[in-house]
Order: structure tokens, then sequence, then C-alpha cells
């Protein structure tokens, strides 16, 4: 028998940069998927979800086609297609069941989790010794392929390549990344509105599409050089972003603010600047509130709740429409915030809110078997 546990994130600043080509910076978290194997002797695999109660069944030597339906397995089944086309071989069955410590739907990455476990897993029990990263772009291409999510590599990124206290400075673009440790008397709080994700997929799908809109407008004045949003430095954007129809402007106007901003992050974690970690964050939130799109009034409602319990700073995190926020706390004040938090959002909002404090956890990895 294996296990292997694989983490959810929360995104500290970066949001939907990572289709753009540009910087990410999100925390792998303590809270997090496992999945318990037993391998088989045929290719078949008998998959139960406890968390969801449910069984699939599926031949790795016949995976069903592309664009799945809706449901866990569609995730399983992706994970094992791209490794199987990368390897080239099939691999061996499994009969498993997953036990997710990760709220769904939360924004927190729980689908992720679930790839980057099956990718360890089989990993390990194929001999595959691919790389890290590796294993996140195929979990990426899973979730294009079989979820038709156009996602970018932040997730799976994070769920495979986390290291325990520290953020992942991911530049999506050439891969370059960096573990940078966080304060460690802060402690990162997800605040989860409860109000569930609505339409993500579609509204995610066309959000980038805008992006690769405002690319092609801005090579007009530009030049073939602009091969992404991350190629439009902040000054240019101000100059050039008026000549773009909406809504693609607003859409490119956030992606270029935000890759500035996750590169002043950066500076202001490594001096626990905590006046600059707000201001950041809450340029962030209202950002893609104002121009992206993409919150709604409980996740508005969230950060402001959390910002007047005392947060150092608080902002939506993952792609939107319902889920969660991040807030980094000062550890001496967690438990007075959580309480005051929670009491703020109830009064501004009709779902039941839920509250964790996160560890930044490693990466998914085995993990030894109680006996
Ligand atoms: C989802 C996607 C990520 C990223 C975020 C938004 O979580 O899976 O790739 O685009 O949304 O930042």
């Amino acid at each position: 028998m294996l296990c292997v546990r694989a983490p959810g994130r929360v995104n500290l600043i970066g949001e939907h940069t990572d289709y753009n080509d540009g910087y990410v910076l999100p925390v792998a978290i303590s809270l997090e998927t496992r999945v318990y194997a037993q391998p088989r002797t045929d290719a078949l695999c008998h998959i139960y979800s406890e968390t969801l109660d449910e069984q699939h069944v599926l031949n790795l030597a016949d995976l069903p086609p592309e664009q799945l339906p809706d449901g866990f397995i569609r995730y399983v089944a992706g994970v094992a297609a791209m490794l199987q086309q990368h390897a080239g071989r099939t691999l061996t069955g499994v009969d498993a069941t997953i036990c997710s410590g990760l709220p769904l739907g939360a924004g927190l990455s729980s689908s992720a989790a679930l790839e980057a476990a099956f990718a360890v897993l089989w990993d390990a029990l194929d001999d595959l010794r691919l790389e890290r990263l590796t294993l996140a772009q195929l979990c990426q291409q899973a979730e294009h392929r079989y979820a038709g999510v156009h996602c970018g590599l932040m997730d799976q990124a994070a769920s495979l390549l986390g290291q325990a206290g520290r953020a992942l400075f991911l530049d999506t673009r050439t891969h370059a990344m960096q573990h940078v440790p966080l304060p460690p008397d802060w402690a990162i709080v997800v605040a989860d509105t409860g109000k569930p994700r609505a339409l993500a997929e579609s509204d995610y799908n066309l959000r980038r599409a805008q992006c690769e809109q405002a690319v092609v407008a801005l090579q007009g004045v530009l030049g073939e050089s602009v091969v992404a949003l991350r190629d439009v430095s902040p000054e240019q954007g101000a100059l050039y972003l008026p000549l773009v129809e909406e809504p693609a402007r607003r859409r490119a106007r956030h992606v270029v603010g935000e890759n500035a901003r996750v590169l002043a992050f950066l500076t202001a974690l490594r001096h626990a600047d905590t006046a600059q970690v707000r201001a950041l964050m809450l340029a962030s939130h209202a950002s893609l509130r104002d121009d992206y799109e993409v919150s709604c009034a409980e996740l508005d409602a969230m950060v402001e709740a959390c910002l007047q319990a005392g947060a150092i700073g608080a902002r939506m995190t993952g792609a939107g429409f319902g889920g969660a926020c991040v807030a980094l706390v000062e550890r001496a004040h967690l438990e007075r915030f959580l309480t005051d938090a929670e009491r703020r959002y109830r009064a501004r909002a009709a779902y039941e809110p839920r509250f964790y404090a996160c560890d930044a956890a490693a990466g998914a990895s085995l993990c030894p078997m109680e006996t």
C-alpha cells in the first residue's frame, strides 16, 4: 500500500497572470488531499472518493476520450493519460481511496492537489523519475484536455514544488523559481466565503481569450515582440492600453499592473514590510474586482471583514467568482482575528464562512504509512 499527500494552495499575489506568461506567488498549504493506493497486476483502476462517496472504474489500457463531464475522475483520467503519453507505456492499475482535507470548490485547488497526488503516485509506482516541473506541466495538460479549463501552471506548480515555510515565486514564462521565506510571525489565513464558485470555467476561459485579444491589439502598435501581456510594462500599458477595446483593455490593465505588484510584493515580503504588503494586496483585490471583474459581493465583504479585524492584508485568491480570500495575520493576534473576522463577515453575507489558519507546506510527497 502506498500513501501520497498533495497540498492545496493559496496565492498571495499574482492572480490571472499565469496564462499571460507572468509572475505568481502561491503557497502550498497544510490542507491536503491524501490518496491510499494498492497496485494491481492489471491496468484497471478502482478509485473511490471517501469525501464524495463515489466510486469509478478506469481502464488505463483504454482511457476515456478527452473532455469528461464534471466529476473528480476526469482529473485522475487526465493525469493517467498525460503520463502515459509522456512515458510511452501503460501505467500500473491501482485500487485507490481519496480522502480530501481540502474544501472542494473553495478556490484552494483541490483539483490540482488531486492531479498532483496521482502524478506522484504513478511516478513512484512506475519508476518514471520525472522532474517536479514536468509533472506539474503534465497535470496542467490534464486539466486543459480532460476538464476543459485552460488554466496556467500556478496551482499544479504550488502543489508539486512548494516548500515548508516558504512561498513559491514562479516566472511562468522561464519557469525560474525562488522559494521565498515567509516572516515566521505571520500566519496565513484562508477565509472561505462559503459562496460556491459559479460559471467559473466558462468565465475563466473567456478572461483568457480577452487577454489574447489585447495582445493582438497591442502587437499592432508595439510589434511582434509582445508575445503575451507579460511583455507590456506599466508605462507602455498607460500609453497604449487606451487603444485597446473594452473589455479587453481593463483585463489587460489588471494583468500588467498585477505583474508589477508581484515583483514589489517580493521585496516587501523580504523586509516584512506590513504597510507595503497591505497596499499591494488591496490594490490587487481592487483590480480583480473592478478591471478583471472576477470578484463578487461575498469576496468583497470577506476582504473588508478581514481588514477590519486587523489583518496585515487580504484579497481574493484563485480564479474568483466565489471561493476564498487569503489574509496575512500577525500570529499574536490570530485568535482575536478569527473571531472578529467571522462575526463581521456574518453580519454582511448570507453564506456560511470557514476560516483555516494554515502553514506553508511542502509539495506533494509519498508519506510513511501508519501501521
Ligand atoms: C485558477 C487557475 C490558475 C490561475 C488562477 C488565477 O486557479 O487554475 O492557473 O490562473 O485561477 O490566478
